[in-house]
């Protein structure tokens, strides 16, 4: 009997969507290199994600208005993002709302209409999160606006402010640098729901039930409060002998795949310097963050242990002027793209229950005692 612990190296479908080569730190989407797909817009690559290619003009500009007039939400499902208290865990506030979508929306598999059902979920999603934030904040509701950017639309509907140019292609290659990351324990937990035929907006609201455990989503947030924790990039080399002391792990270092450093650190790292340069502690967060990037190569990396993907985005994040707690909300809004992709590419080409086994290790058979017969 084998039981593979955490499903390690099991493989569970094939894919043509992600490729990751964990010792060279290459990622691909469709076979782009992730750098390359920095000169794309969030839209193109949701087109390549889910049709396959990179769009021409008039596809982009279809995809385009049909987000554009997705944006929109049952009143209901933002009252009842509302109703919950400003204390709510954000991430369990987007699974109330993406269930009480499922409920009403309810949408069937149907091979002419998932993609178009994928992006209507996008484009909810973008509603879902500036709205999360919203209420925390103590904000009315608002619905994003259409406009020539996915990522343009969220940053005004959520920061209530028009954004610069820098910080619309930021949050913009941000979207793209989350987009999917193969089968990681949310993806999973979505194909699991969609190998029943549940409908996709279930799916996604299993996928974010398991992104909101701290072994998944969180780490930007953990990353983000070190550098707070620590103050200044002087205390950085005694700070980080004092975790290496007490066996502590280091936040947005290491993973499971790569084994070197995480291709999207190094272009968050760019992104959250040019950013960062203009609010002063955001400036400071980032001089802590490389330094202990510095320190933390020189005594992990034999280890194998370099910066991951959340190691710089919250700096990023923050000096747009996001709350911590919306770092992994934002990283469930880009995330969606890559769930509804393999959701669809599953039950759409390899469709199968997923029903694993477990191996039972109980007690042999028992004879019953009536409650009255029991000491
Ligand atoms: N800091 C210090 N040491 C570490 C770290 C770290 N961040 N990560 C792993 N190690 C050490 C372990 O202590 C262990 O050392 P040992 O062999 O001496 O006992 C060794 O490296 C291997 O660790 P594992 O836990 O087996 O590695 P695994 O592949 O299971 O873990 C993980 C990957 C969970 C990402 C881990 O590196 C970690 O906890 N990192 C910090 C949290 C984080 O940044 N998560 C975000 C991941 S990216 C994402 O989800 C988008």
């Amino acid at each position: 009997m084998q039981v593979s612990r955490g499903l390690e190296d099991v493989i569970i479908k094939t894919t043509s969507l992600t490729f990751i080569d964990g010792e060279k730190g290459i990622l691909r989407y469709r076979g782009y290199d992730i750098n390359d797909l920095m000169n794309a817009s969030y839209e193109e690559v949701i087109y390549l994600m889910l049709y396959g290619d990179l769009p021409s003009r008039g596809e982009l500009e279809e995809v385009k208005s049909i987000i554009n007039e997705s944006y929109d939400v049952p009143e209901s499902v933002i009252n009842v993002i509302f109703s919950l208290g400003r204390s709510c865990d954000p991430i369990g506030m987007m699974e109330t709302a993406f269930g009480a979508l499922a409920s009403v929306y309810n949408p069937a598999w149907d091979k002419e209409r998932d993609k178009e059902t994928a992006l209507k979920i996008i484009a909810k999603a973008s509603t879902v999160t500036c709205n999360v934030m919203r209420a925390k904040e103590g904000l009315k509701p608002k619905v994003p606006e259409p406009s020539e950017s996915y990522a343009k639309s969220f940053l005004r509907s959520s920061l209530d402010k028009e954004p610069d140019e820098l910080e619309v292609k930021a949050m913009d290659n941000s979207l793209v640098l989350y987009t999917d990351h193969e089968v990681p324990a949310s993806t999973t937990a979505g194909l699991v729901t969609a190998s029943t035929l549940s409908d996709m907006y279930s799916c996604v609201t299993a996928a974010l039930a398991a992104l909101k455990g701290p072994l998944h989503g969180g780490a930007a947030e953990g990353a983000f409060n070190q550098f707070v924790d620590i103050g200044s990039p002087e205390k950085v080399e005694e700070w980080f002998s004092r975790k290496m002391e007490e066996k502590k792990r280091i936040m947005g270092f290491g993973h499971r795949v790569y084994k070197t450093y995480d291709p999207r650190a190094k272009i968050f790292k760019r992104l959250a310097e040019s950013l960062s340069s203009r609010k002063p502690e955001a400036k400071t967060y980032f001089k802590i963050a490389s330094k202990l990037d510095e320190v933390g190569e020189k005594h992990l990396s034999e280890k194998k242990l370099f910066p991951n993907t959340d190691f710089y985005s919250g700096i990023l994040f923050y000096s747009m002027g996001f709350p911590v707690y919306m770092f992994t909300p934002i990283f469930a809004l880009s995330r969606t793209l890559g769930w509804t992709s393999h959701f669809i590419e599953y039950v759409e080409e390899q469709h199968r229950l997923i029903r694993p086994r477990a191996a039972y290790v109980g007690a042999e058979k028992r004879e019953f005692v009536p409650l009255e017969k029991r000491s």
